[in-house]
């Protein structure tokens, strides 16, 4: 506990699932965290149950306006921000012969370039307070493999992977630590989207592809939000310092890297 006292941290896409459990886990560490969201009402709702600690900020990663106004509200309440979570994306999946255009940019819309500009315009506030900081892009095992029937997203969280590595080497030297963490099978909404598509396309029944991938997981089960906390936690901590353009995999032994 504690660990994150004095820090304050914009994580996008915080209203739900993933993003919503780190926004938990660095106010009980100390942080103060803005819940950047497209879903303004229910990224409020999760601010008001932390407490006095979040804020939640409306925020469309895709709109360039939208992100500079988002890490200005943040700015503004928190006077700086330490951390970024670039948590943010969206899913899509469908057979390489049926892949629609419009599903392509959005997807890449939102989890590449939106990571980046995102990146790009918090590191830019970092480098003018002259502190440094840690930016956590949201990786996935998505990224260090291709799946038959998931190809873009497949393709958006290697660019996710790649983009660490790239802007990791370009800002440590102002201080700035870039790091991602590559996620496995983590049951939440998110996962429900995903095994009704599986439902639809491989014929199974509600419910069979998360079992079917729980079972797979070396760990014996699916992850939870919280159990990718620790990771968060750590990479935004001062112990992290020498830790630079990694992508770490927390997913029950499911990857191996
Ligand atoms: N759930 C998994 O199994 C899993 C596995 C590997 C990686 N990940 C990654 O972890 C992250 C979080 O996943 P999750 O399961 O919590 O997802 P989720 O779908 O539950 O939550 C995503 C959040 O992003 C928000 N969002 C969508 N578009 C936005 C936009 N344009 N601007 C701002 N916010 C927007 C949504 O409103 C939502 O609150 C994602 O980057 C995802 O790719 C998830």
């Amino acid at each position: 506990m504690g660990r994150l006292r004095g820090k304050s941290a914009l994580i996008t896409g915080a209203a739900r699932g993933i993003g919503l459990a780190f926004a938990q886990a660095y106010a009980a560490e100390g942080a103060k965290v803005a819940l950047a969201d497209i879903d303004i009402e229910r990224a409020s709702k999760a601010a008001r149950d932390i407490g006095d600690a979040a804020i939640a900020v409306e925020m469309d990663v895709t709109q360039q306006a939208s992100i500079e106004a988002a890490v200005a509200e943040t700015v503004d309440r928190f006077g700086q921000i330490d951390i970024l979570i670039n948590n943010a994306a969206i899913f899509t999946a469908a057979p390489i012969v049926e892949i629609a255009r419009a599903d392509f940019d959005a997807v890449f819309k939102i989890n590449v370039a939106g990571t980046l500009f995102t990146l790009q315009a918090v590191a830019r506030h970092m480098i003018a307070r002259g502190g440094g900081g840690r930016i956590i892009n949201m990786a996935s095992q998505a990224g260090r493999r291709g799946e038959p029937l998931v190809a873009v997203y497949c393709a958006s969280k290697a660019a996710i992977i790649s983009l660490t590595q790239s802007a990791g080497l370009d800002l440590i030297r102002h201080g700035i630590n870039v790091n991602a963490i590559s996620p496995g099978v983590v049951d939440g909404e998110h996962w429900d989207g995903v095994d009704a598509f599986f439902a639809k396309h491989e014929g199974k029944a509600p419910g069979q592809k998360k079992r079917e991938v729980g079972a797979a997981v070396p760990f014996g089960r699916m992850g939870t939000a919280h159990d990718l906390t620790g990771m968060a936690v750590f990479l935004a901590s001062d112990e992290a310092e020498y830790i630079v353009a990694q992508t770490y995999n927390v997913d029950g032994g499911n990857w191996m890297s």
